[in-house]
Order: C-alpha cells, then structure tokens, then sequence
C-alpha cells in the first residue's frame, strides 16, 4: 500500500467565509484519503484594525488552535491547496506575504513538481471569483508548481459554475458556506489528491 497522499490546506481568512470553506477543504481531502494539515497564515493587520469590525475579532479568536503556516507545511506537502478572500480581485496580503516566505524553498526547489490549486470567496458575484484565483496561480507558475484546478470535470460544476476553484458569495456574512461550494470543495479535494498521488508516484518512479 502506498503511503497517503500529504495534503496542506494553508489558508488567510478575516470574517470566517474562507476559514469555514477551509475545514471543508481539509475534510474533503481527508475523506479522500490524504493526510492533511489545515493551517491559517499569520495576521498582519493591527488590533485596531480587527477590532473595527466584530466578525473579524470573532474569526480571529475562533481560530486560535489551528496552527499558523510555516514553509515546512508546504515542503512537506504533495498538494498545496491555498485559501483566501478577494481583495479588489487580487490575493488576500496575508496570504501574498506567507508566500513571499517561501522564496528561500522556492531558491533550494523545493516548490517544484508539486500539485498546488485554490479557492477564496467574495462578496459579490462578480467581484472577483475567478481572477483572485487566477492571481494565485500566477506565483505557482513561477515557483514550478502543477496547477491542479477543478474545470468542469464534475456534473456539479455547472452548477456553481467556476472551474479555476471553489468559490463563494458571502455577500459580507450574509451568505453562510452552503452546499453548493461544500461540493465544490469535494470536487476540488478528491481531483487534487488522485493527481497528486500520481505526479508523486511518478516522479518517485522516474527517479529509480
Ligand atoms: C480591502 C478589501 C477589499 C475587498 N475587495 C472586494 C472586491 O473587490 N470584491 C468583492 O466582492 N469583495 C471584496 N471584499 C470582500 C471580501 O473579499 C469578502 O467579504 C470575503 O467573503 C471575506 O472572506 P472572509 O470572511 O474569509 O474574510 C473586500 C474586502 C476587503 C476588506
């Protein structure tokens, strides 16, 4: 039997909508028979600035026992599946800055030839869904990684209708995590764990 395919689910989440799309991530990857690491990347922002708004404060405290990222969650890992909200349709700083870590990994490569993919929320439909996805995955090209994204590879995709990755509309908490993007997120989990289980065997084959 082959070892479990090594799973990081590293995610940046202010008011809780990607926290939440997280642990499904996580899930889902376990049930699909990875072993996984949920990791939330460090906060930047200052206590005033979290404090302005409850439901960041809320998320923050809510989240204090699961570990903060560090680059060897991501050397460790076959799959890299990275988490974060829009921001003006670009990559949460949270989550840009614990990339921007990575660099001394990135120079020894040992970023490469993994299978990377990702998922975020916004507030609106249109707000930025698929090119804060696609934002993100500009830095995986750099650092070598395989873009694992979802397409349409599932009869559920035409439903919540992004192939770059699970998403959601929070439209500013209003919107809990619903079925739609709890199913997308399995979708997502289940296609990166079987291309990674076989990129890794494969490599470690042509490495013989
Ligand atoms: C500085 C900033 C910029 C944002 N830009 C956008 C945006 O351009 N479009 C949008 O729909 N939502 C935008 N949002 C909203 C968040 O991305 C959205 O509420 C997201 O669901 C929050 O996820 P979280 O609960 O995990 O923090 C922005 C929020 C902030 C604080």
């Amino acid at each position: 039997m082959t070892d479990p395919v090594k799973v990081s689910v590293v995610y940046y989440s202010a008011t809780g909508t990607v926290a939440e799309l997280a642990r499904t991530m996580a899930d889902e990857a376990g049930k699909a028979g990875a072993e996984v690491r949920l990791r939330r990347v460090a906060e930047l922002a200052p206590d005033a600035a979290i404090d302005s708004n409850p439901a960041w404060r809320a998320n923050l405290d809510a989240t204090r026992d699961i570990p903060e990222a560090a680059s060897d969650d991501v050397s460790w890992a076959d799959a890299v599946i990275f988490g974060t909200p829009t921001r003006f349709g670009n990559v949460s700083a949270q989550l840009k800055q614990f990339i921007d870590t990575l660099g001394g990994l990135w120079q020894q490569g040992l970023l490469q030839d993994k299978v990377y993919s990702g998922f975020m929320a916004s507030s609106t439909l249109h707000g930025g869904q698929e090119s804060t996805l696609l934002a993100l995955y500009n830095s995986i090209h750099h650092i070598g990684g395989i873009v694992v994204s979802p397409g349409y590879t599932d009869p559920s995709k035409f439903v919540d209708g992004n192939p770059y990755g699970t998403s959601h509309v929070s439209a500013q908490g209003d919107n809990p995590v619903d079925d739609v993007a709890r199913t997308a997120a399995a979708v997502q989990a289940k296609r990166v764990v079987l291309v990674a289980g076989a990129l890794r065997d494969s490599l470690a084959a042509a490495a013989l």
